[in-house]
């Protein structure tokens, strides 16, 4: 919709706490409404009360892409592709989250909290967010991926 800010939900544990609020204010400096899902400190927390409604949330169509964070991406990951229609790709470096929508639909970015630059991970959610997905031949796998 015209002049409306594009929301983007954002999810962490305690683990990926401090990326996820760095990631947030840039995201808000670059324009976006980001839907904070938790959590809101360093308190020791499980990461799937955190991850599991965003996932809900981008599985229900209410957000096209969201970004997830813990200490090492991977439980996050885990938790959020067990909602239909989700696929969220853990990522370490640009050029796996360009690929992870070019060629992969992936519409929830992991990333590791603890493993990664912070800079280095707000290029990535820059290139994960401006990256559309390429179809053709990565049509068919994408579809088949939810087809067992
Ligand atoms: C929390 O200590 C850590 O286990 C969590 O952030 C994540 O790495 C789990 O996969």
């Amino acid at each position: 919709m015209k002049n409306e800010k594009k929301k983007l939900p954002i999810a962490s544990d305690h683990g990926g706490y401090e990326m996820k609020e760095f990631l947030r204010k840039k995201l808000l400096a670059v324009g976006y409404e980001v839907v904070d899902f938790g959590t809101d400190s360093l308190d020791s927390v499980d990461y799937p009360d955190m991850i599991h409604p965003l996932a809900e949330a981008v599985s229900a169509g209410k957000y096209p892409l969201g970004i997830i964070l813990c200490g090492s991406g991977n439980g996050a990951q885990l938790a959020a592709n067990k909602h239909r229609a989700v696929r969220a790709a853990l990522c370490w470096d640009i050029e796996l989250a360009r690929l992870a929508r070019l060629h992969n639909d992936a519409n929830i970015l992991s990333l590791p909290g603890r493993f990664i630059a912070f800079e280095l991970a707000w290029e990535m959610v820059q290139v994960f967010l401006n990256t559309e997905f390429e179809g053709g031949r990565h049509q068919q796998r994408v579809r088949k991926i939810e087809q067992f």
